[in-house]
């Protein structure tokens, strides 16, 4: 995890394939003597203390965020709101009694966020920074931090950064759980190093995200995503890497909600990636996909293996259905690598972006 290319063409290439490196990473820094995940216990009462967890965030933050709460609220129990910094600063919502703040943000830097902290410290409250910049200015001013150790992320479209946050996120909540007595279903350590493996078979399958990007976005002007639950989540952060490395306009949509208006704008040959990795919506998914198809797109079924059907695009290896977005996603930041590449935008430093942005 360096900050040298290498043999790679761009830093996102090289960063979407550090992904089960900084997995790997992960789990040995978060391990404590006995090979149990570990977080220090002030963070984790400051959790248990609280009442909701209020996540802000901004950009693909706010994604890894959304995921956070389901985590967060799946695995440990507690209530959590994820809030767009921007709006959040301008626009508060009624708080609860005991709120705890979990600012998500790979630079530590980004202005919105800081607003939101600024603030949160006035009345008081905790704040814990979720970073990748050990020493920023989000991880100085909370009282608490915990890293993502993905190493440095030079490409502006961030990719290692999002699945390390969902990693942390993800020890966070089972840490919680654990110290309150609350089973879980799975363990955890376990599931990351299947992860880490399926990481790689991801990473290994370039030639065929390639050809999808080919077969579906080498012409279009729009793509949508679309998903239920965790997957609509994934579907906006593979929508946004795809609007900011390849200019497609591109919007992550759930499944049931594209019907009530946006499905006007289904044309011939109009991309739909459907991503079907959970089980109890994965017939619903799919009958969202049946509805646009019957107007003339052109549907890409990325599923799970065990969920996957014949028409499906790719099919990715099986993990805990929890944690499917920790893989779902790299397939979406590989197809919107390629479908920049084929259509011949500056990858790494996409037009109008900054890696990090210091002005609200
Ligand atoms: C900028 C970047 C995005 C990033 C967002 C939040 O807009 O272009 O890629 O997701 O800031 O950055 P942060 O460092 O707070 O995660």
């Amino acid at each position: 995890t360096d900050i040298e290319k290498g043999t790679y063409p761009h830093y996102m290439l090289k960063e979407i394939d550090e992904q089960p490196l900084v997995m790997r990473k992960i789990i040995q820094t978060y391990q404590n003597e006995e090979g149990r995940l570990t977080i220090e216990p002030n963070i984790v009462n400051a959790v248990n203390d609280s009442d909701r967890i209020y996540i802000i965030a901004a950009g693909t933050s706010y994604h890894a965020g959304l995921v956070g709460k389901q985590f967060i609220e799946t695995i440990a129990k507690k209530p959590v709101e994820v809030h767009i910094a921007s709006e959040f600063v301008y626009n508060m919502p009624l708080l609860s009694a005991k709120p705890l703040f979990i600012f998500i943000s790979q630079s530590g830097e980004t202005a919105d966020s800081r607003a939101v902290l600024v603030k949160v410290k006035e009345l008081g409250y905790p704040a814990l920074t979720i970073t990748n910049v050990a020493g920023s200015t989000l991880s100085r001013e909370a009282d608490f931090t915990l890293l993502l150790h993905a190493g440095p992320e030079i490409a502006v479209a961030s990719s290692k950064a999002y699945t390390a946050q969902l990693a942390v996120l993800a020890i966070l909540a089972e840490v919680s759980a654990q110290s309150r007595n609350i089973p879980v279903e799975f363990e955890l350590l376990r599931e990351f190093g299947i992860i880490a493996n399926a990481m790689e078979v991801l990473c290994d399958s370039k030639e065929i995200f390639e050809q999808i990007a080919r077969e579906f976005l080498s012409v279009t002007p729009n793509c949508f995503f679309i998903g239920r639950g965790v997957d609509y989540f994934v579907g906006m952060e593979g929508a946004l890497k795809l609007k900011e490395i390849s200019y497609i306009q591109a919007e992550g949509f759930a499944g049931g909600e594209l019907k009530h208006g946006t499905i006007a704008l289904i044309e011939e040959g109009t991309p739909i990636i459907a991503l079907a990795t959970q089980e109890s919506v994965n017939l619903s998914i799919r009958g969202n996909v049946k509805e646009v198809a019957a107007r003339g797109a052109n549907p890409c079924i990325i599923s799970m293996k065990g969920l996957n059907m014949d028409e499906d695009s790719f099919v990715i290896p099986k993990v805990h259905e929890v944690l499917t977005p920790l893989i779902s996603v790299i397939p979406l930041q590989l197809i919107a690598y390629y479908a920049a590449l084929h259509r011949g935008c500056d990858v790494d430093k996409p037009r109008n972006l900054a890696k990090s942005v210091t002005v609200e």
